[in-house]
């Protein structure tokens, strides 16, 4: 009865998690959610006050498809000022958060027969959207030795004469880690001499840490931002997960079939929205600095309590707002006559047990691993931490 592609794509499992987690909330369990990839603070005032103001001068129309002249302008000054590529604002499509500029970026790009190259792991949408395009996904291993670094030679030996996009998203979720500007000009190399695009998720450029520098790989020359396509957007950076903005920057054509999906589809994002994106774009970022302080002390502290717990170890990772600790050494162990075998079944654990939300690697397509978010207070951190330490003590 349901089409193909109905029975091909699964839902969000972040998304699924979250509705189990509010079904027990509402039979009065306190859950500590470290499942959670959107910043726990409230977005800033100076971009709420723009809102009220859009919606006081009657920003109340459909806006246009691409995203108001001026949100798309100042678009191009912060790709221009931050990320060194120049654009024209017709280059810029603003979409209902990240997420949709992926999806319209995809469908421009591919279809049947094509493959998408994606490191691992990744977002969890990735593979479902490239499944909703016809085309498929060849998913290659990051380096864990090297903090998920890209793994070069294992994605040169992915490619074949149907690759026509990958993927990559640096600061990266949920691994955290940052790709080196050394290994995206070796990419950007790879995708002219093979002839395949990038997308590049850019999505928590500003939540990185310990001075490190984000390296967009479109500013690497005109012939490489030719073949990118450079996505980002306020959820993030602004603490605006709600307000459902994000953005695309491309090369003309790809632009304009961007546009032409997204007009048959859900037309212009949100014209209130869209005022208080370009209020936070264009605004003081001090919140985003006093936010990425709060996170980096949280990052830190999360990092070493992780490596304390028996059976956790956690690298130091420099980006977004996650850690990705290996727990193979509490695999094979087990409680109440249950063997846990996997990092799902951890997770299953931990929520029952201790009740602590965190994300299984399987949904981001790794084993032995679980996500654990700090977009969370630091007295929730301690907290959970405690309730994790004491579960994993029950374990024989
Ligand atoms: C890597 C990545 N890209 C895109 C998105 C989607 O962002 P948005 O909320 O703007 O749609 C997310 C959200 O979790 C993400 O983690």
């Amino acid at each position: 009865m349901l089409s193909r592609r109905a029975g091909e794509v699964q839902p969000s499992p972040t998304v699924a998690l979250s509705g189990k987690i509010a079904e027990l909330r509402r039979q009065g369990t306190d859950i500590i959610s470290f499942n959670i990839g959107e910043p726990d603070f409230p977005t800033p005032d100076y971009i709420k006050k723009a809102a009220f103001e859009a919606v006081n001068q009657n920003f109340t129309k459909y806006p246009p498809t691409g995203g108001f002249f001026d949100l798309q302008e100042a678009v191009v000054n912060k790709l221009r000022m931050d990320n060194g590529v120049s654009y024209d604002p017709k280059q810029i499509c603003v979409s209902n958060g990240a997420k949709q500029s992926v999806l319209n970026a995809l469908y421009a790009l591919c279809g049947e027969g094509d493959e998408v190259i994606i490191p691992v792991p990744c977002w969890v949408s990735y593979t479902e959207m490239v499944k909703l395009t016809g085309a498929v996904s060849v998913l290659v291993e990051a380096d864990e030795k090297r903090g998920f670094a890209l793994d070069l030679a294992a994605i040169e030996a992915a490619i074949t004469p149907r690759t026509k996009v990958i993927i990559i998203n640096t600061p990266n979720n949920p691994s955290g880690a940052i790709y080196s500007e050394e290994s995206l000009r070796k990419l950007a190399a790879m995708a002219v001499e093979h002839d395949f695009y990038i997308i590049s998720d850019e999505i928590y450029e500003k939540l990185i840490y310990d001075g490190e520098k984000h390296f967009c790989i479109g500013s690497i020359s005109p012939e490489v931002q030719e073949r990118c396509v450079i996505i980002n957007g306020v959820s993030k950076a602004y603490a605006m997960p709600g307000w459902r903005i994000g953005y695309s920057a491309s090369a003309k054509p790809i632009a304009k079939a961007i546009n032409a999906f997204q007009s048959q589809m859900t037309s212009g994002a949100c014209a209130i929205s869209q005022k208080a994106a370009l209020a936070a774009i264009t605004g003081p970022q001090n919140d985003l600095s006093n936010m990425r302080e709060e996170y980096d002390k949280r990052r830190r502290f999360m990092q070493k309590r992780l490596n304390e717990l028996d059976g956790f170890t956690c690298d130091t990772v420099k980006g977004a707002f996650y850690l990705l600790p290996d727990i193979s050494a509490l695999l094979g162990r087990g409680y109440a006559g249950k063997t846990i075998t996997s990092s799902m079944d951890l997770a299953a654990f931990f929520l029952e047990e201790a009740h602590v939300a965190v994300v299984p690697g399987e949904a981001f397509n790794t084993k032995n691993k679980l996500r654990f978010s700090y977009a969370n207070s630091m007295e929730n951190i301690v907290k959970g931490l405690e309730r994790i330490e004491a579960a994993i003590a029950v374990l024989s």
